[in-house]
This record gives structure tokens, sequence and C-alpha cells, in this order.
């Protein structure tokens, strides 16, 4: 006979907090929401890698590419580039990312004197970037002749085919810094001459990068940011089950710090099969989750496969129709419950901690906090993050309003057909997702900043500093209907407010 679990599967709506005491040191500045992403041993003195926020952004077209992925690690969060793309395309979103910055980085604007401003143009539009190095060969790391920069041309007044030698600001007129230098070396030169950039060259003339007075700014701004052991910014990205082994490779060699398997059901032989052909080929060395599940057995055969974290979630995501579809699913507050519980018993049995990852469903910043308190580790977001400026869609105006817009992997648009089990032959029968619009919400940043002090006030009602304490502290309660609509203004006539 079929199996009928006893409880009934529960949401994070469902939930309310109860305060604990807040003691005097609970202060919101006092909190850290950094959390291990992936697997750690018992008495290890350190998770390999460790995010600064419990946010990671989800694996779609319509959510991570490489913009949103600079703006989120630079807020000390992690994106996982979308899977559903050539793996050219991938490799380069990631290669993007981990170029930026560098402090000092490979220039991606290069021309040759002999190209026009037409080409200048050209470049900044397929870039986003204004700052070209002309260099005799019109690579990277050609010898430097000039660099031109917005302030050189002036599109009303000039042909666009004049040429670059013609306009741009020559070597003779730049000051440079050379190849060793260090970065602080580097910042001081621009400050003391008042530069936004200074190309770094060897002795014999040839580029080495550039580094820019933004960077430095935005770094001082940005005290979370997320960074490698070379200062680059951090990126994940997804895989899939069917091309991994020439995925992997690429996404490995173009920087990706963790991979993830990018998957609406995760418990599957195909799974534990590409978790094996990476443990074979590279060892611990590359770290990469699985997932989705949203129980015990899921975990177990996971953790046994060798994922560095598991992802919890079926049916939860704000664009998922998968329940609808096939009836398969999980309210995700019960998931998250079920596989903390699995993960805190594979840790007691064999001292290795997986990290788990509350995926999907998360509609009130509220959620967050209740996600962490019920035994997650970190969360991955879509909804969230697709209505910030950085999200790879369009932004339009639709019935008075700004949005973007936001489709699901499962959606015809996508047509992320690796995702999901339908068929192996390379086409998706039936749709497990939406196509939508999100409300647009402005830069990424200034709705991290307000999200977190909302986690932060939350977490010290709680009386804890550490997402580890609220899990141990974390008092749960199971709300009525009725006072869930007591939980938001009731019986009063609002006034408009930019509440969000
Ligand atoms: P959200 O944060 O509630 O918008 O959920 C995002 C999550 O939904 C993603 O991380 C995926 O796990 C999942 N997802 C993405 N696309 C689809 C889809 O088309 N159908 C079902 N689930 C999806």
């Amino acid at each position: 006979m079929a199996v009928l679990f006893d409880q009934e599967s529960r949401t994070f709506s469902e939930f309310l907090l109860v305060p604990n005491l807040t003691t005097k040191d609970c202060t919101p500045d006092n909190v850290d929401l950094s959390t291990p992403l992936v697997k750690y041993r018992r008495g290890e003195e350190e998770c390999p890698l460790r995010i600064n926020i419990p946010f990671t952004s989800a694996i779609m077209q319509s959510v991570s590419d490489s913009g949103l992925a600079v703006a989120l690690a630079r807020s000390g969060g992690l994106s996982f580039i979308y899977a559903s793309q050539p793996i050219a395309d991938q490799a380069e979103m990631v290669r993007k990312v981990k170029k930026f910055k560098a402090g000092i980085v490979v220039s991606d604007c290069n021309l040759t004197p002999n190209h026009t401003l037409q080409d200048v143009l050209d470049l900044k539009e397929k870039t986003g970037h204004s700052t070209v190095a002309v260099t005799d060969d019109g690579t990277a790391t050609g010898v430097l002749l000039g660099l031109v920069t917005s302030r050189d041309y002036r599109i009303s007044r000039m042909q666009t085919t004049t040429k670059v030698g013609e306009f741009m600001t020559p070597l003779v007129q730049l000051i440079t810094g050379r190849d060793g230098i260090t970065l602080s070396e580097a910042n001081d030169i621009i400050w003391d001459h008042k530069l936004n950039q200074l190309p770094i060259v060897t002795e014999s003339g040839n580029l080495v990068g550039l580094v820019f007075r933004k960077d430095y700014e935005q770094h001082k701004a940005n005290p979370l940011e997320l960074l490698d052991h070379d200062k680059r910014l951090m990126t994940g990205a997804g895989i899939n089950t069917h091309d991994y082994r020439e995925r992997v490779p690429a996404l490995v060699e173009a920087g990706a710090d963790v991979l993830c398997i990018d998957s609406s059901d995760g418990f599957t032989e195909w799974q534990a099969d590409t978790l094996a052909w990476i443990r074979e080929r590279y060892g611990d060395s590359v770290k990469v989750g699985g997932g989705n599940v949203v129980d015990k057995d899921g975990f177990d055969y996971l953790a046994a496969a060798g994922a560095d974290f598991i992802k919890v979630g079926i049916g939860g995501g704000s664009i998922c129709i998968t329940r609808e579809q096939k009836g398969i699913g999980v309210g995700q507050a019960s998931a998250v419950m079920a596989v903390s519980q699995a993960r805190d018993e594979w840790f007691r049995r064999t001292g290795d901690y997986i990290p788990i990852c509350s995926d999907g469903g998360i509609v009130y910043d509220y959620h967050m906090s209740l996600a962490l308190a019920l035994g997650a580790d970190f969360m991955m977001l879509g909804r969230y993050f697709a209505r910030f400026e950085e999200s790879p869609t369009r932004r339009l105006l639709v019935n008075g309003s700004y949005v973007k817009e936001y489709w699901g992997e499962g959606s015809n648009r996508a047509r992320n057909w690796q995702r999901y089990g339908q068929t192996t032959s390379g086409h998706m029968m039936f749709e497990e997702g939406v196509d939508s619009y999100v409300p647009y919400a402005g830069l990424l940043r200034d709705n991290i900043a307000q999200t977190l002090a909302k986690m932060r006030a939350t977490f010290c009602a709680c009386g804890a500093l550490s997402i580890p304490e609220l899990q141990k502290k974390a008092r749960l309660v199971r709300v009525s209907a009725t006072s869930i609509v007591e939980g938001g203004a009731h019986d009063v006539i609002a006034k408009e407010s930019e509440r969000n």
C-alpha cells in the first residue's frame, strides 16, 4: 500500500516566530549572517566556502546572468549563472564576473588605432564598458598606445568613421602603473593624479590590465563583498545531468567557484552519476551541489552520492506549476524541516556537515528568517531578484507601473528540458512554469539593505546573533487562518505608502 505521511505539509506563512529575551549585546550591528555554502568536516577550522549573507540567486534565464552575479557578490551573496544556454555563453558569463574586479581588471574593450569611432560605440554597446584600451594588435595584452573614454569623443560633432588614433588619449599623455604594483599603490596613484583608471603595463609596454577608481570606492561601500583568494568576485554556475562532461570543464576553466546541478527533482540516479563523474575527475577540488529534494530519503541519497550542498523545494516557486501539472511536491516549510533533520542526523553519524538551501517560495522578507529558523543554511531566490534593475530581463511599463519580466525554466519561453524529467529527447511535452511580470523594485543593493535590516531585527527579537544560534533558539508557532488576517494592517483605512 502507498505510504501516507501523518503530517500535513505546511508553508512559511503558516508560522511565526515567538520572541526570546533580547540581551543588550543583541543589536542589529552585531548579527552575523554569514553561512557555510559547502560541506565541511566536524573539527575542521573553517568551511572552505562561506557566503557573507544567506542568499543565492536562482539558476534561471530571467534571474542569474553576469550582471546580477556581480551585483549580488558585491552585496555578499552568490549567483548561480543559468545553465539553459550554450556552454560557451555560460562560461563567458562566468568569465565576465571573475574579470569584473580583480582590483586589476583584464581589459575587455580593446581596439587598434585603425579602428573607428563606430567600433568604439559598438564595443561599448556590446560590453557595457566605456573604457577602451588601444593596443598595437587590438588585444588585451598588446603594446598599449592609448586609451579612449567617453571624454575623448563627441558623437554629435564627429564622423563615426574617424580613426581611433585621431581622438584617443595617447600613451605619452597617460599615467600608467608598472606591472607588479600593489593594488593599494595603484589606488594611491589614482588618488594623487585624480584619475578614473590606471592602465598597468609591463616593462616592454604591454598592457596587463586596468585599475578603476570606482572599484575602490565601491569596495569601501560594500564591506560584505564576496571575494575569492585573488580578490575576484565569486560566482556559481548551474549544470545539468545531460551535458556535464563538456559543461563542467568549461565552467571550471572559466573560473566558476561552485557548481549546482539544476533539476526540479534531484532524487535520481542521473544526479548520482553526475556527482560521481565530477569526483572522479576533480576529486574534492570542484564543489557541486545537488537537488532538489523534499525529504530525508532524497537528502540521504544525494549526501551519499557526494553532494557538497543540497537544495530543498519542489513546487513552491512563484512561477512554478509543477504541483498542478504533476502532483509532485511538499509545502516548503515542511520540506525544509524534514531535510534539516536529515542533515543533522547525517552530521551526527558521519561528521560531515552538508549545508541545505531552501529554494523557492519566499514571498515576504520574514519568510527568510523563518526558512533559516526551520533549519536552512541559506536560500535560493528567483522572484526576489527578478524584480531588480540588474536582473537580465526587460523593464516594461504595464498599466502605469514598471514591471520586470520573470519566467520559469519550465515555461515554454525558457524551454529548459534538461531540468525536467519529461523526455530525454530534447523537447518539453508540457509546461511546468509560467511567464509573468514582477513589480520593478530598483537596485539590488538598496533592496538587500532593507531585507537584511528586517532580518537582523528578527534575529534580535529571537535573541540570536548568528544563523546557528537562531536555529538553536528559535521558537515557532503555527498560526490559524484568522490570525494571518490579523497580521496585516486591518480595520483601518490605509493611506498610500512606500512600505514593502
Ligand atoms: P521563487 O523564488 O519563488 O520565484 O522560486 C524560484 C525557484 O523556482 C527556482 O530556484 C527553481 O527551483 C524553481 N523554478 C524555476 N523555474 C521553474 C519552473 O518553470 N517551474 C517550477 N519551478 C521552477
